[in-house]
C-alpha cells in the first residue's frame, strides 16, 4: 500500500488525526443512543464498540509513539510548550479505565440500567474533553513545529505500523459523514487507497452494520 499521505503537512495531520476525532465522536453519539434506549448489549453496537476501542487504541498509539515524542524533541528546554505532550500522554492514561468500565457494563449479563448511561457518560465526557484540549493546544503546537519532511517520516511509520488497520480505518472515517468531509478525506489518499476502498473495504465494512439497533 502507499503512503496514506505524503503532501501538505496540514492534509496528514487532517487524514490521520482530526479525520478520526470527528469519527469518535461520531462513535460516541451512537454508543450514547444505543445505551440510552437499553440497546447496549445488541450484538452491532457490541461490534461498533469493539471497532471504537481498536480504533481509539490506535490513534493514541501513533499519537504517543510517533507524534508526541517529534513534539518533545522539538521544544526540548521550553517547558511551558514540552508539559502539553504530557498532559495529552496522562489524558490517554484516563480513558483506559473508563473505557474498560463501559465494557464491563456492556457485558454485564444483568440487564442495562443507569451504570450504563453513567459509564458511558463518564467515557464521552472525558474523551470529548480530551478531543478539544488536543485541538485546541497540541494539534496546532505540532502543526507549528514540524516540518513537512517530519510528517512525511511520521506519515511513513505510521504507515509501517498500521497498514494492517487501513481496511477498516478508512471506512470507518467516513461512515456516515457529509459528503464535502467524504470526498476531502478520501481524496487526500493515493488513489489506490481510495480504489481499494471503494470496491472492497467499504461494502465489507457496511455489511458488518456496526451500531445498528
Ligand atoms: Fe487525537
Amino acid at each position: 500500500m502507499g503512503t496514506f499521505v505524503v503532501r501538505p503537512r496540514d492534509t496528514t495531520c487532517h487524514a490521520l488525526l482530526y479525520a478520526a476525532h470527528d469519527a469518535f465522536r461520531r462513535d460516541l453519539d451512537r454508543l450514547a443512543a444505543a445505551v440510552a434506549a437499553g440497546k447496549g448489549g445488541a450484538a452491532h453496537v457490541r461490534a461498533g464498540w469493539d471497532n471504537l476501542k481498536d480504533q481509539l487504541r490506535l490513534h493514541h498509539d501513533l499519537e504517543d509513539r510517533l507524534l508526541w515524542p517529534r513534539v518533545e524533541r522539538a521544544v526540548a528546554g521550553r517547558p511551558a510548550e514540552a508539559a502539553v505532550p504530557a498532559q495529552m500522554r496522562a489524558e490517554h492514561a484516563r480513558i483506559g479505565p473508563l473505557a474498560a468500565r463501559v465494557d464491563a457494563v456492556l457485558t454485564d449479563p444483568a440487564p442495562v440500567d443507569g451504570r450504563a448511561v453513567a459509564a458511558v457518560a463518564a467515557f464521552r465526557e472525558a474523551l470529548e474533553a480530551h478531543l478539544r484540549h488536543e485541538e485546541a493546544t497540541a494539534l496546532p503546537l505540532a502543526e507549528s513545529l514540524l516540518e513537512p519532511a517530519e510528517w512525511r517520516a511520521l506519515a511513513a511509520e505510521a504507515e509501517g505500523r498500521c497498514a494492517a488497520g487501513a481496511p477498516l480505518f478508512v471506512p470507518w472515517v467516513v461512515d456516515g459523514i457529509a459528503p464535502v468531509a467524504r470526498s476531502r478525506f478520501l481524496t487526500a489518499l493515493p488513489g489506490p487507497v481510495r480504489d481499494r476502498n471503494r470496491v472492497a473495504w467499504e461494502p465489507r465494512y457496511r455489511k458488518r452494520r456496526l451500531w445498528s439497533t
